[in-house]
């Protein structure tokens, strides 16, 4: 094979730094299948990916990229066939295992999923990590009760960002008729209303500056995705009985709050992982998406090349992007 075109990030004397290369096979990391890649998404781990100090590559150079959709080149295993169409969101990919900001990606057999029929490789991307997890984060607020035929009032938090946005659609699409999104700007509003969401609440009328330790009643489920001060603030104006799910820090790691919500209204905190949720369990996620999740009609995409990159990387920092990125490998 020629050399193709993939971003490296590199350490030179401490210094992190990226480029688009033109690079060869035998810098692809090991496994058992090779994809052309057709689409890879941006996630706000790709942006902390290529930061210095970033916390997510483990070892450099290394091509960044946590999600990929492509077409199998070969095979040493026979679940996986040359031609088939696959998709591979999390486990390693992008932080110690080169991922999908390149032409090509060598994957573990493990880590790969059959691209469901009824949904292509780019749709497949325009959910990626970001759409896995609101899914997954959904599907854990339900098993702790929350059902549209009882007509929760429910918060998503960094609702304009990817994981928000989605959840707000599935939400939406799941038959839910109280979905509060949160929002920091006013200018957020319309394109909130248009994935789904009921009712706008602006996060300096909720979450207060130094959290309560316990708060009027307003809300049975938060999806969180920022943590931080709105996770804290929020925790305390939980429903008795009511679950909070986080998988994000967009707004900082630190948790600020007391047990009285725990112990007095017993509310549960769910924590939500994609990376290395289970194989086996994956594949009917995705099938979802291809069906009753099928959420692109409302969507909001970016399509970027590799070049463009960077730009995309600058808004996410500050939180300044809305919807989902997603890159052409051309
Ligand atoms: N646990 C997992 O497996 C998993 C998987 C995927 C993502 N995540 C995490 O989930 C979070 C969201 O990921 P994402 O891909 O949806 O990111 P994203 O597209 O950047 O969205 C994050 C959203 O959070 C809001 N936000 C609030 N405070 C912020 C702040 N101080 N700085 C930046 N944004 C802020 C913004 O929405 P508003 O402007 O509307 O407030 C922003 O759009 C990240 O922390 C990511 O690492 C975790």
């Amino acid at each position: 094979m020629k050399s193709f075109k993939a971003i490296v990030v590199r350490e030179n004397d401490g210094e992190v730094s990226y480029a688009v290369e033109q690079i060869t096979e035998n810098e692809l990391s090991p496994g058992e299948v090779l994809i052309k890649v057709a689409y890879s998404s941006v996630n706000y781990k790709d942006m902390l990916a290529v930061k210095q100090n970033g916390g997510v590559i483990r070892n450099y150079p290394m091509i960044p990229g946590i999600d990929l959709s492509g077409t199998v080149v070969s095979s040493s295993v026979p679940a996986f066939k040359e031609g088939q169409e696959v998709l591979v969101t999390g486990f390693e990919t992008g932080m110690s295992h080169t991922g999908g900001f390149s032409e090509y990606a060598r994957i573990p057999s493990n880590w790969i999923v059959p691209l469901p029929t009824g949904l292509s490789q780019k749709e497949a991307m325009v959910i990626g990590t970001a759409g896995f997890t609101a899914a997954l984060s959904i599907m854990r607020l339900e098993k702790m009760g929350m059902n549209p035929k009882n007509n929760p009032e429910i918060l998503v938090t960094g609702a304009s960002g990817g994981v928000g946005s989605i959840a707000v659609q599935l939400l939406s699409k799941s038959g839910y008729t109280k979905i509060n999104a949160l929002a920091r700007e006013e200018s957020e509003k319309e394109h909130l209303f248009s994935l789904g969401a009921t009712n706008v609440v602006l996060a300096k009328d909720v979450i207060p500056e130094k959290p309560k330790v316990l708060g009027g009643q307003k809300f049975h489920y938060v999806l969180d995705v920022v943590g931080g001060a709105v996770a804290s603030g929020l925790i305390p104006q939980i429903y008795y009985g009511g679950s909070i799910s986080m998988c994000g820090n967009a707004g900082g790691i630190a948790l600020s709050t007391t047990v009285m919500p725990f112990i007095l209204r017993g509310v549960n905190v769910l924590g939500i992982d994609s990376v290395n949720f289970p194989s086996e369990e994956r594949e009917e996620i995705w099938t979802r998406f291809a069906g009753v999740w099928h959420i692109m009609a409302q969507s909001l995409v970016t399509e970027v090349s590799l070049n463009e990159l960077p730009q995309t990387f600058e808004k996410m920092k500050t939180g300044s992007h809305v919807g989902r990125h997603i890159v052409k490998i051309d």
